[in-house]
């Protein structure tokens, strides 16, 4: 894989998986990478010592699910569903409590992730565009008074912030 910079091309048309590698086996390989990229900084880096605390002290299964899910939410073959049924995130979400720093935590997480497995970066933009949009339907905490740094759109924050997506720049703004 090679990094690009091209922030103003549109995102790409072929489904993200494609990206990850030119056979299945490969893009699967690299998914299982990404996820234990994703977890592995989560897990160190105190950055994210709040989100990492909503996980289970084992973070196997947590790593096995993602990846099974991720596989088919990025184009590929859809491993989670025949197991687990309909993925259902945000009601399996809800015993975490999620506002807007958690969100935000989660997406700098995801970010650092895919640029450790330099992805061009304009799939890795449209990669976090789709991430924000899920991430931020999950929220299901207002957040505390003052606190929110990064725009909301679907009500559950109590200001109404800018519109951006953390560790991305987006036209010459940096957003974090
Ligand atoms: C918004 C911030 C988020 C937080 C704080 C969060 C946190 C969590 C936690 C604590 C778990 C349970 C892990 C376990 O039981 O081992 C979980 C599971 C999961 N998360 Fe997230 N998550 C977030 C966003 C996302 C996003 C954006 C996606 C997908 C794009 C996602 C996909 C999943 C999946 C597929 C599971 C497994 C669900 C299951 O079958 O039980 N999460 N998440």
């Amino acid at each position: 894989m090679t990094t690009e910079s091209s922030s103003n091309q549109p995102a790409p048309s072929q489904p993200p998986i494609v990206y990850f590698g030119s056979t299945t086996d490969e893009q699967l390989d690299n998914v299982r990478r990404l996820v234990d990229t994703f977890y592995d900084e989560m897990d160190q880096n105190p950055a994210y010592a709040v989100i990492r605390r909503l996980h289970p002290a084992n973070l196997d299964h947590s790593r096995e699910k993602f990846y099974l899910f991720l596989s088919g939410w990025l184009g590929g073959p859809d491993l989670y569903s025949p197991q687990f049924g309909h993925p259902r995130l945000r009601m399996r979400h809800m015993p975490f409590p999620i506002a807007s720093s958690e969100r935000d935590q989660w997406l700098l997480c995801m970010v650092h992730a895919l640029r450790v497995l330099e992805l061009p970066e304009r799939v890795i933009e449209g990669l976090m565009m789709s991430f924000f949009r899920t991430a931020d339907w999950m929220r299901n905490q207002a957040d505390p008074p003052g606190s929110a740094k990064v725009g909301s759109t679907t009500g559950a924050s109590n200001e109404p912030g800018r519109n951006g997506i953390p560790g991305i720049t987006i036209k010459g703004e940096d957003v974090q």
